[in-house]
């Protein structure tokens, strides 16, 4: 996966190969971020919850709470050099005297397999929509058609279990083989195809008529429509879409040389995540308007907009079937990095050869997987608490899981590691870092607390 070569100057060495250069790293860190959450997720999530001020919480919530927290996961990532288990228990010793903190890497490790198990899924009906389009599903479809297909597809458990397994599959095949080629290959020609074909489906959404209606719905706040709940929704959507919380940049950190900066790399990121969610959403919600659907439609929303408006364009049968597969790699460079926690520790604590624990690791996540395939379908029915086992599990592990464990990370980075060390990470002490270790110590963490603290009813 990673070049062999160990950079001069580490205080320790990993025990898998590095990344060949910042460059790499910066192309896996943002192929991990940008997927489905910025295209499929964004969208629905911020139409459900009322758009404008939704978005405005959520891009503080990105820039002031989720930059700290990924700074704070690359830089334990690289210090300890480890699976997340290993790293957290290998610093909490070093820094702070208490084994313990490698909880948090058992938290990491299954909260990204639940994460994955319907990652998958929902990619799988990405991957079919190639086959849709390819297959001329969509030309001249009305929204109406469109829809249906969407209906029938999502209840058809057979399709979408198939489409999954194949997703599961290409992923372990890849995670084994080591990605690093695949990876770079994959974000360096994706990210800029997929911003392309963003364009023009820019270009359709501006001339439907609707676009302002569409801008307004996303960008102009009105927070009598906003609960906390959805400021809950959107602290577990900076979170998810950041790829942060959960040990998957921690776990791509420990491979990082000694001399890349870590804040330029996370600016780099965050920037580049946030400029296509909020193009995502441009796209998506005149559309909407245009069509007389429901902004809080849910998860179908992207599949029921997009393709319609590939229908639409000439040549839209070749830009549908090319966005739906950019849409799946973006997807594939996010599956790994959820996979890399769990396959590193059954690598280092188990012995295991990287192949042996993908498989393993996959053939768990796959069958996990069958909670969600089931909930749009033969256990459509079948709701507890917040809904759907589908429901569920996004629930649990984005709203809840993903914040958690941004709060450890963040308080074991600001408070428990001594200054010298962070300071030693983060390319020495300097406004950059005075800037980090304020967000670290004091915003991020008691943002969290006080949304939890909101949401639970007791303030
Ligand atoms: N950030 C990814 C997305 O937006 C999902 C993800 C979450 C990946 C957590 C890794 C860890 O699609």
């Amino acid at each position: 996966m990673f070049e062999n070569d160990v950079a001069d100057g580490d205080r320790r060495n990993s025990l898998h190969r590095h990344w060949s250069s910042r460059f790499t790293f910066i192309l896996a860190v943002t192929g991990s971020a940008v997927g489905l959450g910025n295209i499929w997720k964004f969208p629905y999530i911020a139409g459900q919850n009322g758009g404008g001020a939704f978005v405005l919480v959520y891009l503080f919530f990105v820039f002031l709470v989720g930059m700290p927290v990924m700074m704070s996961e690359i830089l334990i990532g690289r210090r300890g050099r480890r699976n997340p288990v290993a790293t957290m228990k290998l610093l909490g010793e070093e820094e702070g005297g208490a084994s313990q903190w490698r909880y948090l890497g058992y938290l990491a490790i299954v909260c990204s397999m639940l994460i994955l198990s319907y990652y998958s899924f929902i990619a799988g009906w990405a991957l079919s929509y190639v086959y849709e389009s390819v297959s001329g599903t969509f030309v001249d479809a009305s929204i109406a058609e469109v829809t249906a297909t969407y209906q029938g597809f999502a209840s058809n458990w057979v399709a979408t279990a198939i489409a999954h397994t194949l997703f599961m599959a290409t992923t372990v095949a890849l995670v084994a083989r080591g990605v690093k080629r695949g990876l770079e290959w994959a974000v360096r020609l994706m990210v800029p195809a997929l911003v392309g074909l963003m364009i023009l489906l820019l270009v359709f959404s501006i001339n439907t008529g609707y676009f302002s209606a569409g801008v307004e719905f996303l960008l102009a706040p009105n927070f009598s429509e906003l609960s906390w709940s959805g400021v809950l929704i959107a602290l577990g959507q900076a979170f998810f879409t950041l790829s942060i919380g959960i040990g998957a940049v921690m776990a791509y950190g420990a491979y990082l040389p000694q001399e890349t900066s870590i804040p330029g790399t996370a600016a780099v990121v965050v920037c580049a995540d946030t400029v296509i969610a909020l193009l995502a959403g441009l796209i998506v919600f005149p559309i909407v308007f245009a069509n007389g659907l429901d902004p809080a439609e849910g998860p179908g929303l992207v599949f029921m907009t997009l393709p319609s408006a590939f229908g639409q364009m000439s040549g839209g049968i070749l830009y549908a079937a090319v966005f739906f597969l950019l849409l799946s790699f973006a997807a594939w460079t996010s599956a790994f990095s959820l996979m890399e926690p769990s396959v590193a520790w059954v690598v280092e604590r188990f012995n295991r050869s990287r192949v042996e624990a993908a498989v393993i690791i996959g053939f768990l996540i796959w069958l996990m997987g069958f909670g969600s395939v089931l909930s749009f379908s033969v256990l459509s029915g079948f709701k507890f608490y917040k809904g759907t086992i589908y429901e569920n599990i996004d629930h649990l592990t984005s709203n809840i899981l993903l914040p958690i464990g941004g709060f450890f990370i963040v308080v074991f980075a600001g408070w428990v590691m001594c200054r010298n060390s962070t300071a030693e990470e983060l390319g020495g002490v300097g406004p950059a870092y005075s800037v980090w270790r304020f967000l670290a110590r004091y915003v991020a963490p008691v943002a969290i607390v006080v949304v939890f603290l909101q949401t639970s009813g007791l303030l």
